[in-house]
């Protein structure tokens, strides 16, 4: 509904939200990656196990996509589990492991529906064979849409990807099928997780931490940050109409001048 309206108008009133808000249809991010933090605070502040933090955050996970889907935001990259999350107790990794697929059997009907297509960036090995399925079934029977990309980060650390693709450069130059003069930014992209994928425009990250924790190193270069205090399942369709907002009214100037700064 909203990309109709998108097209149409140059302001768009949204109004199925608590709060209307007015947001412009020029600079929709493209491309929105999420550090969904502080569902273990949230659970605590409860006196609830972690793991009812994390089945209360897949509920936001919901409400995002739609959204942001709705928004014609092109991309929405969310980071469900790093590869130093393995450092948490089996009982919250095991629980972590079921989550997508508990996500995807759910939803799996609405997302198709809505035009979505799932997407994972992250090692597999060590993933369980369950949490593949689940993801492999989900990619398959939405790798024909052309809506939103819901890209899950899953056992996705960027340093590990980083090395990955320098040792694959290495290798082409060893072999002498790469010359090292060819060696450049698109070359490096291309070796990525996110190959494919525009750069994110807008990073948020929930609960008050203020870190990268190892995501997208390299893509983040020139996104837009926004770090709110809300805790990743109370953030909700206001939230990030907050952001977008706040994102709407930045400077992106890739250290560059514009306008009437050029005097
Ligand atoms: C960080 O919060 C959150 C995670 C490590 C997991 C994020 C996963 C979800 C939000 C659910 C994902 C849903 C799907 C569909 C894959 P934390 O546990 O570190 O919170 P804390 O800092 O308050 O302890």
């Amino acid at each position: 509904m909203f990309n109709k309206l998108l097209k149409r108008n140059t302001d768009l009133v949204l109004e199925n939200v608590d709060r209307s808000v007015l947001i412009s249809n020029e600079e929709v991010p493209a491309h929105i990656a999420i550090i969904m933090d502080g569902n273990g605070r949230w659970a605590k502040k409860r006196s609830l196990p972690r793991v009812a933090g994390h089945r209360e955050g897949m509920k936001t996970v919901r409400k995002v996509t739609k959204l942001a889907n709705e928004l014609g935001v092109s991309v929405l990259t969310l980071y469900a589990f790093s590869t130093e999350n393995w450092k948490r107790p089996k009982i919250e990794v095991d629980f972590l492991m079921r989550l997508p697929e508990e996500f995807l059997t759910t939803f799996l009907p609405e997302l198709i529906e809505e035009n979505v297509r799932v997407e994972m960036m992250g090692y597999h090995q060590n993933l369980p064979m369950h949490t593949l399925k689940a993801i492999k079934k989900a990619k398959e029977a939405t790798k024909d849409n052309t809506g939103l990309v819901l890209n899950f980060a899953l056992n996705y650390g960027s340093r590990a990807e980083i090395v990955d693709a320098v040792k694959d450069i290495a290798t082409q130059v060893a072999a002498g099928t790469l010359d090292i003069c060819d060696i450049n930014e698109d070359l490096i992209s291309g070796g990525l997780m996110t190959k494919g994928l525009p750069e994110p425009d807008l990073l948020i990250r929930t609960s008050g931490e203020v870190r990268l924790s190892n995501f997208m190193l390299w893509q983040l270069a020139y996104t837009e940050f926004w770090f709110t205090e809300t805790l990743w399942p109370d953030f909700n369709e206001d939230s990030l109409l907050e952001a977008i907002e706040n994102y709407q009214k930045r400077n992106r100037r890739y250290g560059g001048l514009k306008g009437d700064e050029v005097k």
